[in-house]
């Protein structure tokens, strides 16, 4: 059982939670259950809770962390975190939906869509949200509606796009979803929406936001991001507005180590909370931080393992073919994803050069491996992958009529359960439509 955060922020990889599994617990669940299974370990998820908000504790003002439920949103997860004390940064209504089955309150969201829609908003409302991430007009404009029509008062936090990146980069119109610039010359703008909510009493205008990105491996993109948000308030106040920042919600992105040597959290932390220092220095007092989190909280936390279930030679390699694919693990093949890769059990055999199959017929379908060789995969053997508890789930999907695997949970006492039984084929084609 885990007391507190862990001594030492900084772990190697070789600290991850797929080398510390005991081997026979992978080969026994992998009877027990089959392949392809995920595991979630517990004790990993509050470790990794406690590590982010110790990571932030020389900020001069209250910090919060708030756990980004689109990473994973088992049910079992968002309980963990809830015990944890932690906020929840909800994108839909049916992530709200979790959280209310899965807690039965929705009172620690912060509720950050995409789409911004009246509908949404009232929903939410009703469903007992009061903190609201707003990032167009037309957002404000519903969200004020929408509090009107019930009589509620809720608050927002601006998000603003601190453009990181410059036009002419492909990104820029892609990170256009997202918030509303500074200044524009089109007026859709944060100043131009701090003017439109100094005029409605609610919802109230309480601090700002933005999002730069997932797995930020460096602090400038954070120091950049509060450069712009700085600007921001020397604007508003130089046009005469009483702005006070109450919370500042600086979004996820934190770290994770996927291959030895990866900046972790504690290398960009120290100069986020500086820069987070001296912003709360100008403003005269420190607004509430919130971190969000998704993959830094459930990636570590999370194994797939699968199985070799075939080999062959083909000029000069070998490929190990596995009863898994990229339907499981979607960013090994979105974003080419390295994950850490233990082959189980392991022995002597000599490092060789292997290419890991999936089991779809997609080229696109073979997970890369940092260095090319793996040691000892033979015919039978489980291949697990680590970092598999973020964004994985999440994406599963039935590409070859496969239904999904089973997620497993280990409690702290190492006790496990199963939180997501395996689908049965039986439910995937009565799902789709077999009945009718
Ligand atoms: C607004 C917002 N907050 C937090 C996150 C979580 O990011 P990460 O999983 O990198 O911590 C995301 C991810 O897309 C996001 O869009």
């Amino acid at each position: 059982m885990l007391e507190g955060p862990s001594a030492v922020l900084r772990r190697p990889l070789a600290e991850n939670l797929l080398f510390r599994l005991p081997a026979d617990v992978l080969i026994n669940l992998s009877e027990t259950y089959g392949t392809p299974y995920f595991l979630i370990d517990e004790a990993t998820l509050r470790r990794n809770a406690r590590d982010l908000r110790a990571a932030y504790s020389d900020y001069s003002g209250k910090v919060s962390v708030a756990y980004s439920v689109k990473a994973n949103f088992l049910p079992r997860i968002l309980r963990t975190f809830w015990g944890e004390g932690l906020l929840f940064d909800v994108a839909t209504l049916e992530e709200l939906y979790f959280l209310e089955r899965s807690i039965g309150s929705v009172e620690r969201s912060i509720y950050t869509s995409t789409t911004q829609t009246y509908r949404e908003f009232s929903r939410a409302i009703d469903m007992g949200v009061r903190r609201f991430v707003v990032g167009s007009s037309n957002g404000l404009r519903n969200l004020a509606r929408a509090a009107e029509d019930r009589g509620v008062k809720v608050e927002f936090l601006l998000r603003i796009n601190p453009e990181l990146v410059p036009p002419t980069d492909e990104r820029f119109y892609k990170m256009g979803k997202f918030g509303v610039p500074i200044v524009d010359e089109d007026g859709e703008d944060a100043v131009a929406l701090i003017e439109a909510a100094s005029e409605l009493e609610w919802p109230r205008l309480t601090g700002f936001h933005f999002h730069v990105g997932t797995q930020v491996t460096s602090p400038s993109k954070f120091v950049r991001a509060l450069d712009r948000l700085e600007e921001l308030i020397t604007i508003a106040r130089a046009e005469g507005r009483d702005l006070e920042v109450e919370v500042l919600d600086i979004g996820g992105g934190m770290p994770v180590i996927y291959t030895q040597g990866d900046p972790g959290l504690e290398d960009i932390a120290p100069r986020i909370i500086e820069r987070l220092n001296s912003l709360a220095d100008r403003l005269g007092s420190p607004p509430d931080l919130v971190v969000e989190s998704g993959r830094f909280l459930v990636a570590e936390a999370g194994v797939l393992t699968s199985r070799i279930v075939n080999i062959k030679r083909y000029a000069g390699l070998k490929y190990a073919f596995l009863d898994t694919g990229y339907h499981n693990l979607l960013d090994a093949a979105f974003v080419r994803q390295v994950y850490p890769i233990r082959v189980v059990p392991e022995d002597g055999h000599a490092e060789e050069r292997v290419v890991l199959a999936g089991m779809l017929c997609d080229s696109d379908d073979v997970f890369p491996i940092g260095n090319g060789v793996l040691r000892g995969a033979s015919l039978g053997k489980l291949v697990v992958f680590g970092n598999a508890g973020a964004y994985s789930t999440v994406f599963n999907m039935p590409f070859h009529a496969q239904p999904k695997p089973p997620v497993l949970f280990r409690d702290l006492n190492g006790n496990v359960s199963v939180a997501r039984p395996r689908e049965s084929l039986k439910e995937l084609y009565e799902e789709e439509g077999g009945l009718n």
